[in-house]
């Protein structure tokens, strides 16, 4: 079997149109835009509109709150469920809601597997997923599984036969698939993909992202990560296991599925060196967590490269002290954007970066209508500088409106798939690692991502 199409090859490629064609006109009204074998996969899937989107929540740790907050303030959503492995997180939340007047929400909770009754709730219409990365997938599934759509917190999935059970589900169940990419909506990153979508780079060529982020405290703290989860994936894996927050945006501007896609990866990591130097200055040279093996390296570098010929660059680290990163740096032919701090070079000007007047000007011009015309209330709102706002903004309006989301399932999967992907190649000394197109060829019709708006 060809290594391109993985563990499921031509088997489930067939497997997949009797199950898409079998699902078919059977869900609520669901339909994708597009024709013929296009139509039947889910990019562009439209479900009619919903006047108030109930949503769902379950994990309410360091992240899970923030969602509720932004949720409680937009038209057209309210909070409905909650849901915790600890209880009172989740009433904590119902406490909340009630002190801002915002109708009750259920909770549920105390429980590993308590979730699966929000699930199967019937005033949930949407599940958001902001648990342990190991729950993610397994949770879409059953919310997908029991007619809910599902939005899932970063990485979606982290293994491959996840991502394709997540594209299958979602494929047969005519429901959204949505990671919550909130990156993508980044005041510099909308920036980066007007200039990209008008042209003014030219014909995109390299691109390169990353989350540079020293995580080493919050990862040996006992009463951080719910039961150190962060810290116990570093024991296991390597590669990159959180490659999205610099690599979606990329591949937003470069149309990946919507025109290109990934070929193959090589991915190289540097030794292990941050935890266990953390854990000796910590706890000691002879505690058990400096004599623990860790298997994530402290820099992972991933290469990736598109059919179209274009490549990616994509790095982890979140164990070295620096200052945060997500590199965000796109060239094309007629220029390159770089990021942190922010800056763009253009044509006969290129060898130096343009004056900040000049950038001011060009940011004038192309800013995004997103950023334009919720730029105020997404600062206000804060979440990562607002954009977790227009995240979720744009999330709900689409379902209110009955339109495609921006992060197809394809997306999810694919954007997820680099975590097992790049712990391949590393295992094999940096050897090339075919990426499976999750679209079966859709990727070559589907429409570009649109300048998207909320009305
Ligand atoms: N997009 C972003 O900018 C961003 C930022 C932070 C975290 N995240 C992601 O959000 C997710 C959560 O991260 P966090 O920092 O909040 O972690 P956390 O450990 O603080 O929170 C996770 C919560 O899930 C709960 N949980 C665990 N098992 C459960 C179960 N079986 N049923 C119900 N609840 C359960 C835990 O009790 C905890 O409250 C992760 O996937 C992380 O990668 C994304």
């Amino acid at each position: 079997m060809s290594e391109k199409l993985g563990r499921r090859g031509f088997i489930k490629q067939a497997a997949w149109m009797g199950a898409a064609l079998a699902a078919a006109g059977k869900t609520a009204g669901c339909r994708t835009l597009g024709r013929g074998e296009a139509a039947m996969a889910v990019t562009g899937l439209v479900c009619p509109p919903m006047e108030t989107v109930r949503v769902g929540v379950i994990g309410l740790g360091a992240r899970g709150p923030g969602a509720v907050h932004i949720y409680a303030g937009l038209p057209g959503i309210q909070v409905t469920a909650l849901c915790d492995l600890y209880k009172e997180r989740a009433e904590n939340q119902q406490k909340w809601l009630k002190e801002k007047g915002k109708p009750d929400a259920a909770v549920y909770g105390g429980s590993e597997e308590a979730w699966k009754k929000l699930c199967e709730s019937d005033k949930v219409d949407l599940v958001h997923v902001t648990t342990p990365w190991l729950l993610h997938a397994p949770m879409a599934l059953y919310a997908m599984r029991r007619g809910k759509h599902v939005a899932i917190e970063v990485p979606a999935a982290v293994t491959v036969d996840e991502c394709w059970d997540m594209v299958e589900t979602a494929e047969k169940t005519r429901r959204h698939c949505m990671m919550l990419e909130n990156c993508c909506y980044g005041e510099s990153e909308m920036f980066a993909f007007m200039l990209c979508r008008m042209g003014v780079l030219g014909d995109l060529i390299h691109g390169e992202g990353a989350y540079l982020h020293d995580l080493a405290s919050y990862k040996f703290n006992k009463n951080g990560y719910q039961g150190m989860w962060r810290l116990n994936f570093s024991k296991q894996h390597t590669g990159n296991p959180y490659p999205m927050h610099g690599m979606g945006p990329i591949c937003q501007y470069m149309d990946i599925n919507r025109g290109d896609t990934f070929d193959f990866l090589t991915s190289v990591s540097s030794d292990q060196r941050g935890l266990s130097q953390f854990a000796v200055d910590k706890f000691g040279k002879e505690s058990a967590e400096a004599k623990e093996t860790y298997r994530l390296g402290d820099m992972n570098t991933t290469l990736i490269r598109t059919r179209r010929g274009r490549t990616i660059m994509v790095q982890h680290n979140t164990t070295n002290p620096r200052p945060y990163s997500r590199i965000n740096t796109i060239t094309g032919t007629k220029g390159t954007l770089a990021d942190y701090p922010l800056r763009v070079a253009l044509g006969d000007k290129a060898h130096g970066w343009m004056s900040d007047a000049e950038l001011a000007a060009l940011k004038a011009k192309y800013v995004h209508p997103l950023w334009d015309k919720k730029g105020e209330a997404a600062r206000k709102s804060g979440g990562h500088g607002g954009m977790d706002y227009l995240l979720l903004l744009r999330l709900g309006y689409c379902l209110n409106k009955g339109l495609p989301l921006d992060i197809s399932v394809y997306d999810t999967a694919l954007w997820s798939s680099v975590v097992e992907l790049s712990e391949r190649s590393v295992l094999k000394r940096g050897a090339s690692v075919d990426v499976p197109d999750f679209t079966r060829g859709g990727w070559k019709r589907a429409a570009p991502l649109g300048i998207v708006d909320v009305g």
